[in-house]
């Protein structure tokens, strides 16, 4: 009876995609006549940002491709919705001096800016998703934050964000402070958190390719008021891939924690994380062992469903330090889905426990890894 209703709502656009849309319309008029440079990607997100990805053929010069990006930027940032554009230029071959990201060389933290006001940044990474890389991370900040220090929480993981659940703000939308052009961080259990889910709707298609990524990615880092904090703990996307390179390039960690869990396989997953931080020279705090074993919450028989122990071995193995292990409990999880995660929900539990032992062991390798190395000096 109320068919047409329905297909009002199935045709009538977003307001996430009439912005998309006006994004389209204006790049398309910039780009009109313009030979050898075509729109791959385009987004909106929900604070006034703009990225285009515009493929450049190498036919067009650097100087003209600057040129174009420029006026595109400045027309988008024109329209009243969009605060900020960012273009994104790429070609097959990857633009050596136009892409903010082509020229980033493999090796020590070339480029990394610092970030204002965050003393240091953490990231946790795992090989790969499911070993609990998410939960870790925002217990490990509530606890180092239970120790007097302010500490943020980026999730960097673009496609599947979890930090809005996990922290239970998940209808928080985070908007650009007044008078600046940062974005306000949401606070939540007195932590400041950043994630692609309070800047997206969760019902938008996320159809983001390698540079736009990269590039939201370190907007997220940077052009957030963090203001103040001691620690920013990076929850890192799952896998080791170039936006993991990129992010532990562009950004001025302080150093790498790798979570895994006991078996073989996670652990070569594991392995690759560490390599990848120490290919870029940072410092690595650590590996956690989650899901380490199982408790019988009614009598106690520990199980040791995957093998414990595994990761610790690992550790000595490759010669790196070995931070703690989490042992697999219905609670840690239960009180994850609630968003109050075990650290300040059940702060007396055992769990907790290890949780703040395991933000000593991270705090305190920082330490170690910041201190210089002892000078020799030869006297004669
Ligand atoms: N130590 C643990 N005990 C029980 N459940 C856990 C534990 N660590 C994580 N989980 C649960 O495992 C699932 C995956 O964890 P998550 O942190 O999202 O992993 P990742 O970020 O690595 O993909 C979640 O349901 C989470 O609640
Ligand atoms: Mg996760």
């Amino acid at each position: 009876m109320f068919s047409f209703l329905k297909l009002k709502k199935e045709t009538s656009l977003s307001k996430d995609q009439e912005l998309r849309e006006f994004i389209r319309q204006t790049t398309n008029f910039v780009l009109k006549d313009r030979e050898g440079v075509v729109v791959e990607d385009l987004q909106a997100t929900k604070a006034g940002q703009a990225i285009v990805v515009l493929k450049v053929s190498k036919s067009v010069a650097d100087s003209d491709a600057e040129k174009i990006s420029n006026s595109l930027k400045a027309e988008l940032e024109k329209l009243t919705a969009i605060d900020k554009a960012t273009i994104v230029l790429t070609t097959e071959e990857v633009r050596k001096k136009q892409s903010p990201f082509a020229d980033t060389p493999v090796g020590p933290q070339a480029v990394a800016t610092k970030v204002p006001n965050v003393k240091d940044i953490i990231a946790v990474s795992s090989g790969k998703g499911g070993v609990g890389k998410s939960t870790v991370a925002i217990n490990l900040a509530l606890a180092i934050a239970k120790t007097g220090k302010k500490v943020g929480v980026l999730d960097a993981d673009i496609y599947g964000p979890s930090l809005p659940r996990l922290a239970g703000v998940v209808s928080a939308k985070a908007d650009k402070k007044s008078n600046d052009d940062r974005l306000e961080p949401i606070e939540a259990h007195g932590l400041k958190l950043m994630s692609m889910g309070f800047l997206v709707d969760e019902s938008a298609p996320m159809i983001w390719r390698g540079p736009m990524v990269q590039s939201a990615l370190l907007q997220m880092v940077r052009d957030v008021a963090w203001d103040g904090l001691d620690v920013l703990v990076i929850d890192m996307p799952p896998g080791t891939g170039d936006i993991h390179l990129t992010l532990a390039q562009r950004v001025p960690l302080s150093g790498g924690v790798v979570v895994s869990t006991p078996q073989d396989i996670a652990l070569i997953d594991a392995r690759k994380g560490l390599e990848m931080f120490r290919k870029v020279a940072v410092p690595v705090l650590g590996i956690i062992e989650n899901m380490s074993y199982y408790c019988c919450p009614n009598c106690g028989h520990r199980e040791d469903i995957f093998g414990h122990g595994g990761a610790k071995a690992e550790a000595e193995k490759l010669g790196v330090p070995f931070l703690g292990e989490i042992l697999l409990h219905g609670k840690i999880r239960e009180l994850s889905d609630l968003g109050t995660p075990i650290v300040i929900a059940d702060p007396e539990s055992e769990q907790a426990k290890a949780y703040c032992d395991l933000a000593n062991a991270v705090m305190s390798n920082i330490d170690q890894a910041q201190k210089p190395a002892p000078r020799i000096s030869m006297e004669d």
